[in-house]
């Protein structure tokens, strides 16, 4: 759902160049670096990140980016960071864009983990190369998730999960987790995001996987 305009928002983003990253190319390569870190997680689609500033104060040590393209969206999370006064948000940051130029933001290998969270589900089938876990975006990560690199997803929506399986699959990927109910058993390693939490109050079971791209993809 779009959220209403916030006026504040663009000026927040642009107040805060340090931390709101709006085409961070000469950070790539960098990252572990400029966020003394030895893992890199990356949350693609982080909504008012609640899941990027709760994971990056439980996991300090980690380095955490995330990936949103609604001004107004990533303007919410940006300001809860930079207002948490308890925890030190020097290892995470926001960038407002399109995960499509990923690319251009990060090196090759660079990153140990990508997080899908409630990922939009485009159930159109014209519309399902949107996904983020559709075979165009799955090539991407590939390129930018190191040897022992991993991928993380959950969702509401069982069509979406049952079709990302399939395409992980087919794409070479190996599951090394799988649930049909995730939040049946606690996981408290493992923030609730605000969509999460949401589903969860309805009752409604979360659907949860990983991934590893070790296998070189079969040429056809
Ligand atoms: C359904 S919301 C989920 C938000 C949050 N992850 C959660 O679980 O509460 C999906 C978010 O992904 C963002 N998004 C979708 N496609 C994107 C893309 N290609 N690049 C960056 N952000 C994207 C949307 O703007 C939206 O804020």
């Amino acid at each position: 759902m779009r959220m209403r305009r916030k006026k504040w928002a663009q000026p927040f983003l642009y107040a805060h160049p340090e931390y709101a990253l709006t085409d961070p190319k000469n950070n790539a390569g960098l990252w572990k670096q400029l966020l003394g870190c030895k893992r890199l997680h990356v949350e693609i689609g982080t909504g008012k990140g609640d899941y990027l500033n709760t994971m990056s104060a439980m996991y300090p040590e980690e380095g955490w980016v995330g990936i949103e393209k609604e001004h107004n969206a990533a303007a919410v999370g940006c300001r809860k960071a930079l207002e948490d006064t308890v925890h030190d948000t020097g290892n995470r940051r926001m960038i407002i864009g399109y995960a499509e130029d990923m690319l251009e933001w990060f090196a090759p290998h660079e990153i140990d983990v990508i997080h899908l969270n409630f990922s939009d589900p485009w159930p159109k089938k014209y519309a399902h190369k949107r996904r983020l876990s559709s075979e165009k975006f799955l090539e991407m990560y590939r390129i930018l998730l190191n040897e022992n690199g991993s991928l993380r997803m959950k969702t509401d929506n069982k069509s979406l999960f049952e079709d990302s399986v399939l395409y992980f699959l087919e794409d070479g990927w190996q599951l090394t987790e799988f649930s049909v109910d995730y939040r049946r058993t606690p996981h408290p390693e493992d923030a609730i995001t605000e969509y999460e939490n949401r589903f969860m109050s309805l009752n409604q079971p979360i659907y949860q996987l990983a991934a590893v791209c070790r296998t070189v993809k079969k040429e056809m």
